[in-house]
């Protein structure tokens, strides 16, 4: 690895999920630990784009507990449907929140957070984590974000169901 590892910050935000994209597949080797794929992961998309909070949180029974992540200490557990990762969990599907105050039982981790974008992540064919993604500016993630993340996150699907299974 080379001394500083240099993201685009430049252009749209189709360019800059695009140069991120492909990083992202460059930066994860097969056969390193899981942890240390899905953490550089996490580094990749915190150095690009400067997020309050961004990490997983893994499905484990009927909780979500919390995974790897980059930003302030955050909550251990999320129950089923609760706050906007459960129900993400829960409707299986991507849910963007441009203001969490808006959200009915939202789950403030941090004050600071006001719009939030939650992923859920696929692995044979079951929902086994989500993404979670703080930003401290109101309306802050768009369809462009869920789409790239969308296509981004099948890659590290192994790896992430590797450290759901360690939980
Ligand atoms: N706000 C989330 C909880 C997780 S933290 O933001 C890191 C929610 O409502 O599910």
């Amino acid at each position: 690895m080379a001394e500083s590892f240099l993201v685009n910050t430049e252009g749209s935000k189709e360019t800059i999920y695009r140069s991120l994209l492909g990083q992202a597949k460059a930066l994860r080797v097969d056969g390193d630990p899981a942890v240390s794929n899905v953490s550089n992961l996490l580094g990749l998309l915190q150095q690009t784009f400067d997020w309050w909070w961004v990490g997983f949180y893994l499905v484990s029974k009927q909780e979500l507990v919390l995974g790897p992540f980059q930003g302030p200490v955050a909550c251990t557990r999320i129950g089923f449907g609760k706050g906007v990762c459960g129900k993400s969990w829960e409707l299986r599907e991507s849910l963007i929140v441009p203001d969490v105050h808006q959200f009915p039982g939202h789950i403030a981790c941090s004050s600071e957070s006001r719009s939030e974008l939650v992923i859920p992540v696929w692995f044979n064919q079951e929902v086994i984590a989500v993404l979670d993604i703080d930003s401290e500016k109101p309306d802050h993630f768009d369809e462009t974000d869920r789409n790239h993340l969308e296509q981004l996150l099948p890659n590290f699907a192994a790896d992430i169901e590797k450290l759901r299974l360690s939980v």
